[in-house]
């Protein structure tokens, strides 16, 4: 979470926290530094940047692109961008969040040098293909798209504790349902081949595993991390969730079984084909 601007704000040039990643985030900060490895940022580029939420990288894309360069933030849920927006406050003119969701853009937006998403990937479902497709038409001919998402393989410790316990407590509708929610997540295989199917050149797909630390019990059961997107995969495979309860308590109590807890951060890189006009 980014700090809410103090009065100190008001002064001409935004606050340090602002212009960099935010310090103590385990998550989101991990993902942006992979991505920030592989963008080529220039002062003066223009930016969009696709499920921007609280502003990561977004802030720190405006603080280094400068105010000769322009960050449009797209996010689909309101609340978040009124946040950001809030978090803004007067700095960083050049900065603007808009809503939209990536899937459909709108078609207004114009075309940008660079195209970033900073754990944003896994929500280009269902159709993934086509909405990096479409998401392609945002760029400048020679313009650079840099995405990050955990890919296949993330947390693989923790699903297979969990399928083996299924497997022993007999849950084999809930066993397939995780299954397909697993399988479900792209791999950088899969990253790779569509950025290809898109016509884009110069693909570099890389993984780098991130630990997570977590303690057993309820640290685990309620870890801000692990909880929303992927714990929650789990309770869903369950229609008596009293049950899902029951389960992921066993779970909870044996973490030594599946520690250490790996994600697997994927960046995927590519340059839309052609010469880049001087920026606008
Ligand atoms: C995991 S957060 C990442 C936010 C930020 N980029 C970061 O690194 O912390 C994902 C964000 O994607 C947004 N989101 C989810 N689906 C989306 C969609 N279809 N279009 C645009 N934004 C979306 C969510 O509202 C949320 O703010």
């Amino acid at each position: 979470m980014m700090p809410t601007p103090s009065h100190s704000s008001f002064l001409s040039s935004p606050p340090p926290w602002l212009c960099e990643l935010p310090k103590k985030d385990p998550w989101s900060r991990p993902f942006a530094e992979s991505l920030l490895t592989h963008l080529d940022l220039y002062e003066g580029a223009s930016i969009l940047d696709v499920a921007c939420g609280d502003g990561i990288p977004a802030f720190h894309l405006a603080h280094r692109v400068g105010p000769g360069g322009r960050v449009v933030g797209i996010d689909v849920n309101h609340a978040q961008l009124l946040r950001s927006r809030a978090v803004q406050g007067p700095y960083f003119p050049w900065l603007e969040f808009r809503h939209g969701d990536v899937r459909q853009l709108p078609p207004d937006l114009g075309q940008f040098d660079r195209i970033t998403g900073n754990l944003s990937f896994m929500f280009f479902r269902p159709q993934r293909q086509e909405t990096l497709q479409q998401l392609a038409r945002f760029l400048k001919p020679g313009g650079q798209l840099v995405l990050t998402f955990p890919s296949l393989g993330t947390f693989d410790s923790l699903w297979k504790r969990v399928d083996r316990e299924m497997v022993h407590q007999g849950f084999t509708k809930e066993r397939e349902r995780l299954a397909d929610y697993i399988t479900e997540r792209p791999s950088a295989a899969d990253a790779r081949q569509w950025l290809e199917t898109c016509g884009l050149e110069k693909i570099d797909v890389a993984e780098y595993p991130l630990e997570v630390h977590t303690g057993s019990g309820h640290e685990f059961l309620f870890h801000p991390l692990l909880r929303g997107g992927f714990l929650d995969d789990v309770y869903e495979c369950f229609t008596d969730q009293t049950l899902a309860d029951q389960f992921m308590e066993t779970i909870s109590l044996d973490i030594k079984s599946f520690v250490p807890l790996f994600a697997q951060r994927c960046v995927m890189s590519a340059w839309r084909p052609g010469v880049s006009p001087p920026s606008t």
